[in-house]
Formats: structure tokens, C-alpha cells, sequence
């Protein structure tokens, strides 16, 4: 056996805690601003997240994996987000475990893929499941959210210092390991901390340490942010703060209003003030990018119908104020209004990431909209170990329209990165763009495409598909375009000058030989005799892109 002081990067487990602590190499993954995007590097590249997040607890065993790491390779997705939970590494408190772990870094490695572990730690979708038994058995010890008749729940309580101080040492035990291990690799690429967090089935805590948090002052943290990002803030924040007088000091309800949208607030402080203490014990062990997860609002929901205290956009800048360790705040969208979703989240300083969405055809055209309209680092669809015989099918929880499709989400997959290069660049510079049809109803959608329109409208039969179209720009005239779904795509000018905008040709191209090729030129029938580009719903699987050039005249 190596001994440690001959180990570049020592295992803790091998050498003990005296060991001195190696520092995470200068390579560290982290987010950059380069040009117009903020992007994810890797070994000082960029690097843009085609991933696909695992079912809950298939990483609970590295045996159930070892089948499933082929498939998800074969889907051609560079990056798997899985949970890793607090009862796999500290069953007994204090006794650490990490041999799972270090099991899913091997499956990851030897499969090619990278990985975004989930911090399962006090919370999951609100409750408290994979919590270690020991925390969970002892609600003395570590309290749980109590309804306002007294009753307790099954959430750990985030007013609780005890869980709170007992999962952030968990948690920096994985990231000292993590960086142990890890650090020199760098398979692991971020880090999402809890998942879904909030309260349920009312609108906040009523334990009595909450309750007498609630009729305390709001921190003056929280007040300084306030008003030092006003004219930035969310618009319903902002809306709620105002109507309230604009105060800037107060309790919850004097400063936000005896509404219920206060209580939501309240608790979003108190969840990120909590997530900051979690996430910066891990950071100062091993300062992986980290963020939290939302579940979004159905329409007309009410703080507790809905997580309340999740990083929705209504709170964002209260989590931005309560935990700055965090690098950006994630929407899971699973609803059909992906742009709108998408854009709430898109915003300065909040890089768009989505760790959880629909797949199949509906993600194959979300994940190019995802890319080139809000510069997104990465998107994951959910469930993508899914052999059609989910676990949440036993329990009625799995829309069957919603099963994950690996031939397109994969072959869109495939594509891309095949263009990587080109999209990486494209974010930095504005070369790309993107529009999405959301469904029938939405038949047409228009986008800028350097100095040109293009306007995309619904061809072929009505099939409820959703289409996405990427644009990357590749000279003044012309432009790579990626499609998803059946689309007839037309081009108008934008700009001073010659108005009439004709296309001087298109062509089909497929990736061959490790470069893209020209097949055929698309003009007759195939381009409606030169007046617009069609796009194919099998474009996808058939791994076709085009390349259009244009031209103007009077
Ligand atoms: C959202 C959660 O964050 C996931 O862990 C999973 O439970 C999905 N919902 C199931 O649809």
C-alpha cells in the first residue's frame, strides 16, 4: 500500500483525519464568464451538460448500476446526475461509509461519463426519507415541521440548528472525500445541494422556534439586499415589498404583508439561510459549483399547495441574499411552458441549468432552445435509467405521456455533440439562437438570426409534437440549423437595406469521418423551390443538420 505522504491526492479512509489536507487542483470545475454566457469548464475547457438524471434510488447500489452505465453512454449523454443520500454514507452517526460512492465514480469513469451528485441530505421533495435512521428516530434530538394544530410531519425542520449542523458535517465529509478522491480526476462536476426543498401541506413552519422567528424582525442581511437590488428584484417580490410601504425594517408581515405569499418568503429565508451553512462546509472542503433545485408552481397554487420556500422565481432574491455560497438556483420543469420557465430562471448572475425535465420528443426540442436561446450549461431529462418498468408506475405516480424516449432525446444527444464546439463557441460570441412551438395551439414562433428573421411555423400533420430549432450562426449569411419536429422555417430582414431576404442555398449535411459532410442541395420540391427551409421530425434520428446561406435584394 502507497503511504500518504507518497500520495499526490490521500484517500481519507486510508489515512485518517490527521492527514493534512491536499488542495483541490488549480483545475477545479467551475463556472466562468467567458464573452456573453457563463459556462461550465472542465480542465479549463468549456464544457455544455448533456446529461440525464437517474431514478431516486438507483444509486443507492453499485450492482443495480452496473448494467445501467452502458445504456446511459449509449444515449450518448456525457453527464449522469444521481443521488448520493445521507443514510448511504452515514448510516451510524459518525461512522462514515463511502464505498457507494466510490463505486458510482468507477461505473462513471469506466463508462466515459461524468457526474452531478444530489445531496439527498435533510431533504428530499420536502420530506425527510433519506435521512439516516438515527436523525430520523430522534425527533427530540432533531425536530421536525410542525402544522399549526402542533402536529409534527416528515420533514426535519430547517429552524433545527441540530439537523442542520449534523448534514452539513455529513455533507463536508462527502466533499472532503469527494476532493480526496476526485480531485485530480474531476469525474464529479457539481454539486446540487437537497432536492426540492419547501414545506407542505401549509404555507410555513409552525413549530415554536418558527413561530417566534416569524414575528421577529426580518434580518438585516435580507433588508440591505433588498434595497441595494431594487430596481433588479423579482417583479412579484418587489410588487409585495412595495405594497406593503417599502419598509426597511419590520417584522415578515410588516415588511411583506399579512399574505400567505409572506410565509413563503419567511420559509425560503430560513431554507437557504440553512442551505448557505450546508454548502459552504462542503465548498470549504472541496468548492464544487453548487445549487438547489426548484419544483415549480401549478397554475393558481397557494404557498403550501406548492413547496413553499423553494427557490421559485418569486423568492430567488431572497435565496441569493440568504445563501451566497450557491453558484445558481435550478428549475425542474416537468410543465409544457418551457420557454417561459426557462427564462424565469435565465437571469444576470443565474446561469440556466435544468437538472430535471420531460424527455423524448418534448426534451429533444427543449435541450436546443435550452442551449441557444438562454445559454444554458446543461440540461438533464429525468429518469433516464427507465426500462418501462419504472418503480413510480407501481404507484401511479408516471404519466405514461411522459415516458423518456432514448432515440431522440440520445440522437439529439449525438448531434450536439458532435457541434460542441461550435455551440460552446456560439454561447460566448451570440452566434446562436432558437425558437420552440409548445404544442398545436402555438403554431408559428420568430427569433433573430444575425441580421435576418427567421420565422418558424408548424408543417405537416398536427401531431401535438413539440418542434426546436437551433441556429448557429456561421458567416454573415450563413447558419448551421438543428431542428426537432416537422417545421417549415422562412427568413426575413431585419435591418436598413435591401429587404428581400432569398436563400441562396441549402444543404444537407450528416457527420461523417468526424466532420460534417454535404449530401444533397435542397432546391425544389425539398425547399418549396427556394422560399423556405423544411425540417423533418426524423431529422433527428437520422442525425441530418442543414447549412443555409442567404441573400438580399429589392
Ligand atoms: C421531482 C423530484 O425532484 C425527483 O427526485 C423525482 O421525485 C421526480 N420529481 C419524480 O417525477
Amino acid at each position: 500500500m502507497l503511504s500518504c505522504s507518497l500520495l499526490t491526492v490521500a484517500p481519507a479512509l486510508m489515512c485518517g483525519a490527521q492527514t493534512s489536507k491536499p488542495a483541490a487542483s488549480d483545475d477545479t470545475p467551475r463556472l466562468e464568464r467567458r464573452g456573453q454566457a457563463t459556462q461550465l469548464i472542465v480542465d479549463g475547457q468549456p464544457f455544455l451538460m448533456l446529461g440525464g438524471e437517474l431514478h431516486n434510488s438507483s444509486s443507492s447500489s453499485v450492482a443495480y448500476m452496473k448494467p445501467v452505465w452502458p445504456r446511459l453512454a449509449a444515449m450518448h449523454m456525457n453527464t449522469v446526475l444521481l443521488p448520493v443520500a445521507w443514510e448511504t454514507i452515514e448510516p451510524e452517526e459518525g461512522k462514515f461509509d463511502f464505498s457507494v460512492v466510490d463505486g458510482l465514480l468507477e461505473g462513471a469513469r469506466a463508462n466515459n461519463l461524468k457526474l452531478v451528485i444530489l445531496w439527498f441530505g435533510a431533504w428530499k421533495n420536502t420530506f425527510s426519507s433519506y435521512a439516516p435512521g438515527w436523525v430520523k428516530t430522534n425527533i427530540a434530538r432533531f425536530p421536525r415541521v410542525q402544522t399549526s394544530d402542533g402536529r409534527d410531519t416528515e420533514r426535519l425542520s430547517p429552524f433545527s440548528t441540530a439537523v442542520r449542523d449534523a448534514d452539513a458535517r455529513a455533507f463536508a465529509k462527502l466533499m472532503r472525500h469527494l476532493r480526496d478522491v476526485d480531485g485530480e480526476r474531476h469525474t464529479v462536476l457539481m454539486v446540487q445541494v437537497e432536492n426540492e426543498v419547501g414545506v407542505i401541506p401549509q404555507s410555513r413552519d409552525h413549530s415554536e422556534v418558527a413561530n417566534a422567528a416569524f414575528t421577529a424582525d426580518v434580518p438585516q442581511t435580507l433588508m440591505t439586499y433588498v434595497e441595494k437590488h431594487r430596481s433588479l428584484l423579482n417583479p412579484e417580490f418587489r410588487a409585495a415589498w412595495e405594497e406593503a410601504g417599502a419598509k426597511t425594517r419590520g417584522t415578515w408581515q410588516e415588511v411583506f404583508g399579512k399574505t400567505p405569499l409572506t410565509d413563503d418568503l419567511f420559509m425560503a429565508w430560513h431554507y437557504a439561510t440553512y442551505v448557505e451553512r450546508v454548502a459552504a462546509a462542503g465548498k470549504s472542503e472541496y468548492p464544487l459549483p453548487m445549487y438547489v433545485n426548484a419544483a415549480l408552481i401549478r397554475p393558481n397554487y397557494e404557498p403550501g399547495q406548492y413547496n413553499s420556500g423553494g427557490p421559485l422565481p418569486h423568492s430567488m432574491d431572497v435565496w441569493r441574499a440568504g445563501a451566497p455560497s450557491l453558484d445558481f438556483i435550478s428549475p425542474d420543469i416537468y410543465f409544457n411552458e418551457f420557454a417561459y420557465w426557462a427564462s424565469e430562471y435565465a437571469r444576470p448572475g443565474n446561469p440556466l441549468f435544468i437538472p430535471e425535465t420531460q424527455g423524448g420528443v418534448t426534451g429533444a426540442a427543449n435541450v436546443l432552445y435550452a442551449v441557444g436561446r438562454e445559454q444554458a450549461i446543461g440540461f438533464s431529462p429525468f429518469g433516464v435509467d427507465d426500462l418501462g418498468n419504472s418503480p413510480l408506475d407501481l404507484v401511479g405516480i408516471t404519466n405514461p405521456g411522459e415516458r423518456f424516449d432514448n432515440a431522440a432525446v440520445g440522437s439529439m444527444y449525438l448531434t450536439l455533440s458532435r457541434l460542441e464546439p461550435l455551440v460552446l463557441k456560439g454561447q460566448e460570441t451570440g452566434a446562436l439562437s432558437a425558437a420552440v412551438l409548445e404544442g398545436d395551439a402555438q403554431r408559428a414562433a420568430r427569433t433573430f438570426v444575425g441580421e435576418y428573421i427567421a420565422n418558424v411555423a408548424r408543417a405537416g400533420a398536427p401531431s401535438g409534437a413539440r418542434v426546436g430549432v437551433l441556429f448557429i450562426q456561421t458567416g454573415a449569411n450563413e447558419f448551421l440549423v438543428v431542428g426537432s419536429g416537422d417545421a417549415m422555417v422562412t427568413f426575413t430582414a431585419d435591418t436598413p437595406g435591401p429587404a428581400i431576404v432569398g436563400i441562396e442555398s441549402i444543404d444537407e449535411e450528416f457527420f461523417e469521418n468526424g466532420a460534417w459532410t454535404s449530401h444533397r442541395r435542397l432546391n425544389g420540391d425539398e425547399n418549396s423551390q427556394g422560399q423556405a427551409l423544411r425540417l423533418h421530425a426524423s431529422d433527428v434520428t437520422e442525425g441530418r443538420i442543414y447549412r443555409v446561406r442567404l441573400y438580399r435584394y429589392k
